[in-house]
């Protein structure tokens, strides 16, 4: 069961068939009473659903709202059906270490001794270096790519295409911009983007994500 209808939903539909799971609906409360993929959205996950054990994916594509929504779910859901979930074709080290909510998509490669933490996300073909860090809800867009010994912070976005130098940080509910080169140590909640990238404006957790 995937919760979460959008775009993302879509992608990670393909993950979770990839993994070897048989997806059985999506749930939204905007778009309950339509259909998805050939599967129908409903309201909310069936009692039946979790009582057969049935896995629940978070499919919600804004870091914060999607840890928001993992708050929700952890007191009804219990945690081995909250599971990472990683496409067949990612490349995932021995080493690396996925915690539950991770999502791992078609072609993404993680390192030996990386951490993908609660409820973190790695897009098409990104890449997350020998042990870096993406810290929880955070997310790595398509192509982004992280040299060895990174740390992004909780709930932060690294966008499409984006370059983080090996061995910086980047602070907690921060969104690095498309296409940037991360040169240097990149303070929580701010906005900063180009090559190399500088910050642009301050943002809160909540503000608007990737513009
Ligand atoms: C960084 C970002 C969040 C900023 O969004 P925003 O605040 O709405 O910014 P705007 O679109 O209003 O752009 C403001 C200016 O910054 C420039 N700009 C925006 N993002 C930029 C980037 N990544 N690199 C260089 N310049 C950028 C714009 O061209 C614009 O310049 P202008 O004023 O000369 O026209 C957004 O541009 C971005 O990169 N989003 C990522 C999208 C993405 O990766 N999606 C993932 C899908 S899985």
């Amino acid at each position: 069961m995937i919760v979460g209808a959008g775009g993302h939903a879509v992608s990670v539909a393909e993950t979770v068939r990839s993994a070897g799971y048989e997806l059985t609906a999506f749930t939204s409360d905007r778009d309950a009473g339509s259909r998805l993929l050939d599967r129908p959205v409903l309201a909310d996950i069936p009692d039946e659903h979790l009582a057969a054990g049935g896995i629940v994916v978070i499919a919600i594509g804004d870091n914060a709202v999607r840890a928001d929504a993992w708050q929700r779910l952890v007191a009804r859901v219990p945690l081995d059906q909250l599971p990472a979930v990683v496409h067949a074709s990612a490349i995932v080290a021995p080493g690396a270490d996925l915690a539950p909510g991770a999502i791992v998509m078609q072609g993404a490669i993680i390192a030996n001794g990386a951490r993908l933490a609660l409820g973190s996300l790695m897009n098409t073909g990104s890449i997350l270096e020998h042990e870096s860090v993406l810290d929880e809800f955070a997310s790595l867009a398509p192509r982004a790519v992280t040299g060895g010994r990174v740390r992004i912070g909780a709930r932060s976005a690294i966008s499409i295409g984006a370059v983080i130098r090996h061995g910086l940080a980047v602070g907690a509910d921060t969104v690095i911009g498309a296409s940037s080169y991360v040169d240097r140590e990149m303070p929580g909640n701010v906005v900063a983007y180009g090559v190399p990238a500088r910050v642009v404006r301050a943002r809160v957790r909540g503000d608007a994500y990737l513009g």
